[in-house]
């Protein structure tokens, strides 16, 4: 067992880092967090605010900046890396800063995580598997071959990848996590469950892609940060874990759950155009997790977990106001 006393989080203040840090804040008095965060339009330092003090502390940079590693990661103990730019549809629209942020940001954390003899734990997506048929018995285990669709997920599977290649050859303590959709707080309006409730809490119609039979496996955020701390703290170094929580729905159910929640009629949405190469199922085996570390979701009444997030949005206009303007009017540009 590994027990980590200073860690860096690379971002934290993006949805699901932020997350982690509430719960390694809540859960593990005992842990130092340092967020690493470069704030672009998806970081916001509201997320982890009321946190700020002796036990998490914010650095402004990027993973990029090898000088700044070399001042931040000695002395610490982990780097738990979630910072990435994560949206399929900007990755269509421009590639450029994936490249940068996914791949090489990675490449030079591995070098600082090598250089300074630091665990480190790789955040990654079941998107690098590529997509199943909408009638296939299987779903994605750690020896799925990677086959990525986009390129958001050719540069996520780009930086499992590196990280493969550190261990075997530097002896980097690393081990990755490849998780499936995840809802709940402070998930970006740009995210397909966010933006359907903030779209009706402003009164414009929620939109669905293509046909809408698309599945994803959708897990609580907050499930994925206590998957993330057992394979930080017990997995196996140069091991993968899939993380997920049985939870494929197709986007057409979870659209009209939205709508029959906030009161409104199940088609009161619009059509509009596809995602370009849009995968058409994802689904996650956590077989290997389960049993080798115990691991068990909390959250597995999706209904429940998605009435509170509609509660979350409906209560929290403040934070996701300011960036919902801008976010709709890259969508209409793209006829979406
Ligand atoms: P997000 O877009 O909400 O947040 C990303 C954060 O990283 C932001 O705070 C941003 O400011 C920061 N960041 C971006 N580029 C940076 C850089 N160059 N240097 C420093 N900080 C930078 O992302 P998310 O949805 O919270 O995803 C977090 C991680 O989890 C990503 O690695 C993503 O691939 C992975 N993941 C996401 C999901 C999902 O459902 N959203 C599922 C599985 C895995
Ligand atoms: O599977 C894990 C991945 O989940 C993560 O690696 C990514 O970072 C994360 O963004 C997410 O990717 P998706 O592309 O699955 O998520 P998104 O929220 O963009 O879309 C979910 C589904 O909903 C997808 O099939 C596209 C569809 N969609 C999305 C939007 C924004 C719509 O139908 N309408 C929309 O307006």
């Amino acid at each position: 067992v590994f027990i980590p006393h200073n860690i860096i989080v690379t971002g934290g203040c993006g949805f699901i880092g932020s997350n982690f840090v509430h719960h390694v804040h809540d859960h593990h008095p005992d842990v130092h967090i340092t967020v690493l965060d470069a704030l672009t339009y998806a970081g916001n330092l509201d997320n982890i605010r009321p946190l700020l003090g002796d036990r998490v502390e914010f650095v402004h940079g990027n993973i990029r900046d090898a000088e700044l590693l070399d001042r931040l990661v000695p002395g610490h103990d982990a780097i738990v890396h979630y910072a990435a730019e994560s949206h399929n549809d900007n990755s269509i629209a421009n590639p450029e800063p994936f490249l940068k942020t996914n791949v090489e940001g990675t490449y030079r954390l591995l070098e600082a995580a090598r250089k300074y003899d630091v665990r480190y734990h790789h955040i990654s997506t079941d998107e690098v598997y590529g997509d199943l048929a909408l009638d296939d018995p299987r779903r994605f285990t750690e020896d799925t071959p990677y086959h990525p669709s986009s390129p958001y997920s050719s540069t996520k599977a780009s930086s499992d990848l590196l990280v493969r290649a550190w261990h075997r050859t530097f002896g980097v303590k690393a081990t990755i996590s490849n998780c499936s959709n995840n809802y709940g707080p402070y998930q970006h309006v740009e995210k397909f469950i966010p933006r359907q409730i903030t779209n009706i809490l402003d009164g414009l119609r929620p939109k669905l892609y293509g046909n809408g039979l698309n599945v994803r496996d959708w897990i609580h955020t907050d499930d994925h940060s206590s998957a993330v701390w057992d394979i930080l703290t017990r997995g196996r170094i140069g091991e993968t874990y899939l993380i997920g929580a049985d939870g494929e729905r197709n986007n057409l159910a979870v659209l009209r759950d939205i709508l029959t929640v906030m009161g409104k009629s199940p088609d009161d949405f619009d059509w509009v155009r596809d995602r370009p190469g849009h995968d058409r199922r994802y689904a996650i085996d956590a077989t290997k997790l389960r049993t080798e570390l115990g691991w068990r979701p909390k959250h597995t009444d999706f209904q429940k977990g998605l009435e509170q997030t509609i509660a979350w949005y409906t209560d929290n206009r403040d934070w996701w106001e300011p960036a919902k303007a801008a976010t709709e009017a890259k969508y209409k540009q793209q006829g979406q």
